[in-house]
């Protein structure tokens, strides 16, 4: 029995530019389908036109008697309000209380639970929201969603801030409501997450759908090749043993906050450095400390071979120093959303908001052209990209930057297939260039296909080095609980 039902959607944000494309598409109570599709294929913008946020130009839409009303969606950008505390945030639109009366103690008994159920139950409700890092944030949308009563679940590309453990606890959930009969619509880049919780999956491509599976049915390189529509090239990893071993970032017992309690590592030359570990456990708050974003409150760095330590007093002096930070959070460090995809590509290598229509536009067309950035043209304002292509834009900038350190926070998250695969190989361009790049990501496929070493952080500190021939899932997720005991462990 179908929740609902879509014949012939169209969509256009601009006149003659069509973005969904006499589109349907069915959703049964009881399932859980992915959506997938490269960035810029639609799909949020689909789920946005379910949840009534935006109308389509044209098309019809059925929901089944009592569903229209209960269509909860979970966002693909973060949209928490920094000011307003957790428990607010959990309950901005269903505060409980009679007359305009909250009534606090209710709200606060209420979110633990919610925030337990996403396995934030160390997380006081009472704190601001804005003090979490990204990954958390997510949790609190997702536990937000679930506390709601819904017949038509849509989550945007939930997981890509989110590491192993925390996506189970959601999958769990996911299950859960799948019982009761709701209806979830999953939209994901991630294809081992599909195969796990995936009834069915639709692909589309260009605001078509090319093809509806049952995902028992289908195997994930099929599902590449119809969402980029031609072969991908696979990535390869051309991971080798450096004869020479040069220091290219030694960080020495470095503070920094509440999160980093003493972290020391070397970072070589020609080397990517993994970083993994569970979200809350440190590894934004390192990068940010080491870049000057946050202040440090003890602990020594090197750049290279110097013996003199190197201090950035903020991210100008990171960069003048030759320290590039590409953030996890696009919309809050990163974009400049208003200008246009230029300006956003070029400001860290002018270091001004002044574009220099020529040049700049022949920089950007080229790192746009490496990492098939989809727009309509580079003048366009880049708010107006879908997410993954936002985040294309973030790496192009620091990839047009002179510097011999690179540190990357989730560099691809939310992106699709293919781009991941063309990021993988600047990466490895960059390590095969002598530079010194350092990634944290929640996706340990990905840092084991890209890393040539992996550290791993747990509560602030470092509790796990492997090399390529020593490292499994199992070593790398016990490393990341190492350094909680039992009590502090259900926080992270
Ligand atoms: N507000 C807007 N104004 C103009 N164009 C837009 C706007 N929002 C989205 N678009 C365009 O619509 C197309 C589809 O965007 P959408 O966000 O639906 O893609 P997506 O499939 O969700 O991609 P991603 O995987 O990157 O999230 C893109 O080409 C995008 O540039
Ligand atoms: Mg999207």
């Amino acid at each position: 029995m179908n929740a609902l039902t879509i014949h012939s959607l169209n969509k256009s944000y601009v006149p003659g530019v069509p973005v969904l494309k006499d589109l349907d598409f069915e959703l049964a109570k009881g399932e859980v389908h992915a959506l997938v599709g490269s960035n810029g294929a639609g799909k949020s913008t689909l789920a946005k036109i379910l949840t009534g946020l935006i109308s389509p130009n044209s098309g019809k839409i059925s929901f089944r008697e009592g569903v229209s009303e209960n269509v909860v969606m979970v966002l693909q950008e973060l949209n928490i309000i920094p000011t307003l505390t957790v428990a607010e945030n959990l309950y901005i639109n269903s505060l409980p209380g009679k007359f305009g009366i909250i009534k606090s103690a209710e709200l606060l008994n209420r979110a633990k639970k919610a925030l337990n159920k996403v396995g934030l139950a160390g997380i006081d409700p009472a704190m601001a929201a804005g003090k979490l890092g990204v990954g958390q944030q997510q949790l609190i949308e997702i536990a937000a969603a679930l506390e709601k009563k819904s017949s038509v679940l849509i989550l945007d590309e939930p997981t890509a801030a989110l590491t192993g453990p925390e996506i189970e606890l959601l999958f769990d959930n996911i299950r859960a409501l799948r019982k009761k009969d709701v209806a979830i619509l999953y939209i994901s880049h991630r294809m081992d997450e599909i195969a796990e919780i995936c009834d069915r999956v639709t692909v589309i491509r260009d605001g078509r759908r090319i093809a509806t599976h049952k995902v028992a049915e289908v195997e994930t390189p099929q599902l590449i090749r119809e969402m980029a529509g031609s072969e991908v090239a696979a990535f390869s990893s051309a991971k080798q043993n450096k004869r020479t071993v040069e220091p290219g970032l030694t960080v020495k017992d470095l503070h920094a906050g509440e999160a980093v309690k003493g972290v020391s590592f070397q970072a070589n030359r020609g080397e990517i450095l993994g970083i993994a570990g569970l979200i809350g456990s440190g590894r934004t708050e390192t990068l940010r400390a080491i870049f000057g974003a946050d202040p440090r409150s003890s602990g020594e760095m090197y750049r290279g071979n110097q013996q003199t330590a190197f201090s950035p007093a903020n991210p100008g002096e990171a960069v003048a120093a030759g320290v590039a930070l590409v953030p996890e959070d696009r919309k809050l460090d990163g974009l400049l959303l208003p200008l246009s995809i230029t300006a956003n590509t070029v400001i860290a290598s002018n270091r001004k908001f002044v574009v220099n229509e020529t040049a700049d536009e022949a920089a950007t067309e080229k790192v746009c052209r490496q990492l098939a950035v989809k727009c309509d043209s580079l003048s366009q304002a880049i708010s107006d990209l879908s997410g993954g292509n936002q985040q294309k834009i973030v790496i192009a900038r620091w990839l047009l930057c002179d510097c011999e350190i690179f540190l990357f926070d989730e560099p691809t998250r939310g992106v699709d297939v293919a781009a991941k695969g063309a990021i993988y190989t600047l990466l490895q361009q960059l390590a095969d260039e002598g530079k010194t790049i350092v990634v944290v990501s929640s996706d340990l496929t990905e840092l084991m296909a890209i890393s040539h070493r992996i550290i791993v952080m747990s509560n602030g500190r470092i509790t796990g080095e492997f090399g390529p021939d020593e490292w499994t899932r199992e070593n790398i997720t016990a490393a990341a609980f190492a350094g909680y005991d039992s009590t502090e462990r259900s926080a992270a």
